[in-house]
């Protein structure tokens, strides 16, 4: 794989520089996403439609979508000179993205319960989005991320470290709420009840916004940061559009919960 990357980068500052450029990129995509969701929903679940393409079966979708998110990553560390990777903080912020990534391509498709159909253009959007973002994520830790010999007792990452936790634990424990509303074959759709849901609708975007705040913070990087604000962009829309879906739907929709920051928003 060596090869392959010194056959698309003449040198290392030469791919160090696309990487930024990728991050600053992602940012722009976020601006554009931002604008874009401002006029419809993501065509997805309860909003699902058949202008956006075929639908595909929801694990496979899934399944297919998150996996390079993992496998990319994996041959980065596997077939390349990851020369950061003996590096404490390299490693842990390595820990934090694959313990997310095994999770969320290993696990998450195979517990799905009765998830409706991923629309084609949806499904491939988020697939070329994992090989892009774990691309840029871990070759930038394990090749070119230099921290402070003393960085992993710097407050911020100890307390990105933390929120990244947090959010993980969140995250997960809400999208198991969520899976525990549906008997098995069931499709409907209920109120969640329960953990972070009782303060916000979009608790499991909750968690994972706060996932990769954390990570950011930790990580101090444009690569981190423009992931980060990818993914308020994206979860920030889909838990505003669950919030109005639910409160249309259900009369006795709790008049308290707020949709995607407890108390506040
Ligand atoms: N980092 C990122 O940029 C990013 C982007 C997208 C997603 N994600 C993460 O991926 C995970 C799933 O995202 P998602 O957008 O698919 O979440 P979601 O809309 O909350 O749906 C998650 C699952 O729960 C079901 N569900 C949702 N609300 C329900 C209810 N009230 N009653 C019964 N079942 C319900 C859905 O079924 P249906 O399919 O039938 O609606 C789906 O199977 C989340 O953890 C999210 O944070 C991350």
């Amino acid at each position: 794989m060596d090869e392959l990357l010194s056959r698309l980068f003449s040198s290392e500052e030469e791919e160090s520089h696309m990487l930024d450029c990728m991050a600053h990129f992602m940012v722009f995509m976020a601006a554009c996403t931002l604008v874009t969701l401002l006029f419809e929903n993501v065509p997805y679940g309860r909003y699902a439609s058949s202008k956006y393409g075929f639908a595909v079966n929801v694990k496979f979708a899934w399944f297919i979508q998150e996996l390079p998110a993992f496998l990319v990553p994996l041959a980065l560390l596997l077939w390349t000179s990851s020369s950061k990777t003996s590096l404490l903080p390299n490693q842990l912020l390595l820990a934090m993205y694959f313990c997310h990534y095994t999770q969320r391509s290993l696990i998450y498709p195979f517990l799905i319960r009765g998830g409706k159909s991923t629309p084609f253009a949806s499904f491939a959007l988020a697939f070329v989005f994992c090989v892009y973002n774990g691309y840029m994520q871990v070759r930038y830790l394990s090749h070119y991320a230099e921290y402070p010999a003393d960085w992993v007792t710097h407050p911020c990452f100890i307390a990105g470290s933390g929120l990244w936790l947090v959010g993980w634990l969140v995250n997960v424990h809400s999208d198991h709420i969520l899976r525990n509303l549906r008997n098995p074959g069931e499709t409907g759709y209920k109120i969640p009840r329960g953990g972070v849901f009782e303060y916000v609708s979009g608790a499991n975007f909750f968690g994972e916004i706060t996932e990769w705040a954390g990570f950011a913070l930790a990580g101090h990087s444009v690569h981190s940061a423009a992931f980060a604000i990818f993914t308020l962009v994206v979860l920030t829309s889909r838990a505003v559009a669950h919030h109005k879906w639910y409160l249309a739907k259900f009369d006795d929709y709790p008049k308290s919960r707020k949709a995607l920051i407890p108390f506040v928003f």
